[in-house]
């Protein structure tokens, strides 16, 4: 915490530098990117998912102006990216500006009174790890905005126009998840969230003087990511498509029970089949995880976080070499409690839960191992559960 007021304190300091000092009030927000334990690609097929915020975050600082110009400063990259709230477009030269833009779109088409700013951020939520530092950037975006036009809005509503922002202006088409749990995660719980009516309820972690969440990036880009992902989604509306000729109350994957697919799954093509059996395995393991944290049942949820990577790995296919072997590294050490891929895949970080007492061991071992295998060096964040975007007081 003080190190993240610190950093927040540069930021705003570099806000007055670049655009000087106008006077006016500054707001500083913070938003969490995220790790997800369990529930993978159940997002977009109306089903469960367990993410938890994490302790690395955007922190953005921004004050009014009086005309309807935005003007960006990202930090990290020293770029800058201007616009006027009366005509906003995408800006190929700043990519990283089109999180905000399309926040800050979305939230005028909604009516809200959206000011000009001047607005400076930077983060150290690892960029293209799956640790989603867009939904941060975004919720970041939302946050500020809010602040700085004075107006009111739930916290529900923005996550959800940050995820049409990315959707609709940025052009990925991501679930709700990201958004969700950077807006309204809570410190020391993990989020179990329902995609279909977003309910939700917070699910405390075990106690971080025992267990500790170790995330662990191949370094491997998600190349594949976009094409495959939508391939995957497809996949999963063909798979409703033909399951509704059987079961016509099924509006999604979520609507299937394990039972009813065991009766239709060979009515499927084999690819579909796979697909559905994992979204279908892997909203009961996301049910069942909620339930093993509640009751303090680490080894159960060890082996669900098992499950899920295997699943991932054979039958929805989004895992790759260097993920599988981080995995396998990982299981081997001692302290281990549980090991799996998280975010969408084909590169990208995995979560473990390891005992507190052996995390020290087991992050260098696993740096070692994993180095042997690929000569890549990955990086590994020991991190604790955080809360969702809030506005700092400095
Ligand atoms: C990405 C998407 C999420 C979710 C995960 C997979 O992170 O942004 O909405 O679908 O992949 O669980």
């Amino acid at each position: 915490m003080a190190n993240m007021l610190e950093r927040a304190k540069l930021v705003r300091d570099k806000l007055w530098e670049v655009f000087g000092d106008s006077g006016q009030p500054v707001e500083v927000v913070k938003a969490p990117g995220r790790v997800n334990l369990i529930g993978e690609h159940t997002d977009y097929n109306d089903g469960f998912v367990l993410p938890m915020a994490v302790d690395r975050e955007i922190i953005m600082a921004a004050s009014p102006r009086d005309d309807h110009q935005v003007h960006l400063y990202a930090v990290d990259v020293d770029g800058k990216s201007s616009f006027s709230l009366d005509r906003i477009e995408k800006d190929p030269q700043a990519a990283w500006s089109n999180y905000i833009r399309g926040v800050l779109l979305l939230l005028q088409e909604r009516g809200l009174p959206v000011r000009g700013m001047n607005c400076a951020f930077s983060g150290d939520v690892p960029l293209a790890a799956g640790m989603s530092s867009s939904a941060a950037l975004e919720m970041a975006s939302g946050l500020t905005a809010r602040l700085v036009g004075q107006f009111e809005i739930d916290m529900v509503d923005l996550i959800k126009i940050a995820q049409a922002a990315e959707n609709t202006f940025v052009g990925v088409n991501c679930g709700i998840m990201d958004q969700f749990i950077s807006g309204l995660g809570k410190k020391g719980h993990a989020l179990f969230l329902d995609c279909r009516s977003l309910g939700y309820e917070l699910v405390p972690l075990p106690p971080t003087d025992q267990y500790k969440i170790v995330i662990a990036n191949t370094m491997v880009k998600r190349g594949l990511v976009d094409s495959a992902y939508n391939e995957r989604r497809s996949q999963c509306e063909k798979g409703v498509e033909i399951l509704q000729q059987y079961l016509p109350q099924v509006k999604a994957l979520r609507d299937v029970t394990v039972a009813d697919f065991a009766k239709y799954k060979d009515k499927l093509p084999g690819i579909v089949a796979k697909r559905c059996e994992h979204i279908i395995a892997e909203n009961q393991r996301v049910l069942d995880s909620v339930q093993a944290l509640r009751t303090g049942d680490i080894e159960r949820f060890g082996l669900l976080m098992k499950a899920s990577h295997e699943s991932l790995r054979d039958l929805y296919e989004v895992s790759c070499e260097e993920l599988d072997l981080m995995v396998e590294a990982a299981r081997e050490l001692e302290g281990s409690c549980g090991a799996r891929m998280t975010g969408a895949g084909f590169g990208g970080c995995t979560v473990n839960l390891v005992k507190a007492d052996a995390v020290e061991a087991f992050v260098g071992s696993l740096r070692e191992a994993y180095a042997r295998k690929t000569g890549i060096s990955p990086e590994l964040y020991v991190c604790e559960a955080e809360d969702g975007a809030k506005r700092l007081a400095l």
